[in-house]
């Protein structure tokens, strides 16, 4: 498989996941674990362009795929302005559910450049936020998606 762009080569057991393959192995630990059950959305990463629950994943599945995690879209700057956005309207407290949000709100923004409120949150209810009631993760992805459309217009 090729993660972040670089190519990996490992044998594991047959039973270990993904999410588990991304963190302890690779040390990729900006997936995050929650629920273990694909119920919280914390270890959401990209598999061939489609946002996947790397829990619910085998890691032997993967062979072959090009996986992309939170790590990824932060070095290239990919969400750069959503992160900027969450700071900004203080869209995070403990921060854990923060890189599966980036991602997922990330993910919609390429589908949808301007979705309103309810779209947003339909997009994001399959992540749960302890800490922030949500209104101001909707916030920033909104103000991230009116900015992006000020830059491209
Ligand atoms: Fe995967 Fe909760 S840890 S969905
Ligand atoms: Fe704590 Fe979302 S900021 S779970």
């Amino acid at each position: 498989m090729h993660v972040n762009g670089e190519p990996v080569d490992a044998l594991v057991p047959p039973r270990l996941n993904l999410a588990d393959f991304l963190r302890e192995h690779l040390k990729l630990t900006g997936t995050h674990v929650g629920c273990e059950h694909g119920v919280c959305g914390a270890c959401t990463v990209r598999v061939d362009g489609d946002i996947v629950r790397s829990c619910l994943m085998l890691a032997v599945q993967a062979q072959g795929t090009s996986i992309e995690t939170i790590e990824g879209l932060s070095d290239s700057g990919e969400v750069a302005d959503l992160q900027a956005a969450f700071r900004q309207r203080n869209a995070l407290q403990c921060g854990y559910c923060t890189p599966a949000m980036l991602m997922t709100a990330q993910d919609l923004l390429k589908q949808s450049p301007a979705p309103d409120r309810d779209a947003i949150r339909e997009h994001l209810s399959g992540n749960y936020c302890r800490c922030t009631g949500y209104q101001a993760i909707v916030d920033a992805v909104e103000t991230t998606a009116r900015a992006r459309l000020e830059r491209s217009s």
